[in-house]
């Protein structure tokens, strides 16, 4: 695991946008999973800023849906295949046929769930995993507990990922409480695992990511075992200590 650090948010998203740029100009059409959520958002925007003044070519990406809530349809502006096009594939100009959602029509989510990790491999796995640090350790909706090896698949959501999401919903009772997941095992298999980390409410988490022990109570802290992975944090996340 690597570390860098940022002055603040804005470095951060300028930072992430920059090692996203070099890497789709070494190989422009890798394979990336993006986090929806909050962090990633100003990246994001930096990212389509720097194409918009021809610095970077995003278009031919293929994009792969990191996580849904199960019963939200795509069409529905609160699903996270809705906030993945507003913010990522939109800006960035992507085709529909250069995105690999999470496909749920099938009646048997774990099917679908399976369908979806195999065709992840047989693409070669993914080039870049962009993912936010969940209030609990999650990646994605790999709620603790998660090993190492936990399985693309349907996961119910956890009471912290209730609660931080309710504002998105109008309410804790509003929140769907059925996810489906991208595997811990896809994510660490990921050859390069970007982890966006900001702001003072992050700092404990990411302190027990970065420093507690390697635990499927955090699954977060397993990307300590791999080289491969990158956290970038701003300075309030990360605090002093550190
Ligand atoms: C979103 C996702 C989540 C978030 C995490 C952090 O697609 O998979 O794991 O990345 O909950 O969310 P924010 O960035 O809103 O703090």
């Amino acid at each position: 695991m690597k570390t860098r650090v940022y002055d603040d948010h804005a470095a951060l998203s300028r930072g992430a946008a920059l090692a996203l740029a070099q890497a789709i100009g070494e190989k422009p059409d890798l394979n990336i999973v993006v986090a929806t959520g909050s962090t990633p958002m100003d990246s994001y925007a930096e990212l389509a800023a720097m194409q918009r003044r021809g610095e970077v070519n995003c278009r031919r990406l293929h994009v792969f849906q990191l996580d849904a809530y199960l019963d939200v349809a795509d069409d529905d502006p609160r699903s996270l295949y809705g906030w993945m096009k507003r913010s990522f594939l939109d800006p960035l100009e992507i085709p529909d046929e250069r995105v690999f959602r999470m496909d749920r029509g099938n009646a048997d989510p774990q099917r679908n769930c399976d369908a979806h990790a195999a065709l992840v491999r047989a693409r070669g796995g993914y080039d870049i995993a962009v993912l936010g640090l969940g209030p609990n350790g999650h990646l994605a909706f790999n709620e603790p507990p998660s090993m190492r090896d936990a399985p693309t698949r349907v996961v119910p959501l956890s009471e912290e990922s209730i609660v931080s999401n309710a504002r998105y919903w109008g309410g804790r009772d509003r929140v769907p409480p059925l996810s489906v997941t991208a595997g811990m095992d896809l994510l660490l298999a990921a050859k390069t695992l970007m982890l966006l980390v900001s702001g003072e409410g992050k700092r404990e988490i990411l302190r027990r990511t970065m420093a507690g022990p390697v635990t499927p109570m955090v699954p977060s802290s397993y990307i300590r075992e791999t080289a491969r992975s990158l956290v970038l944090a701003d300075k309030a996340a990360l605090g002093e200590s550190l």
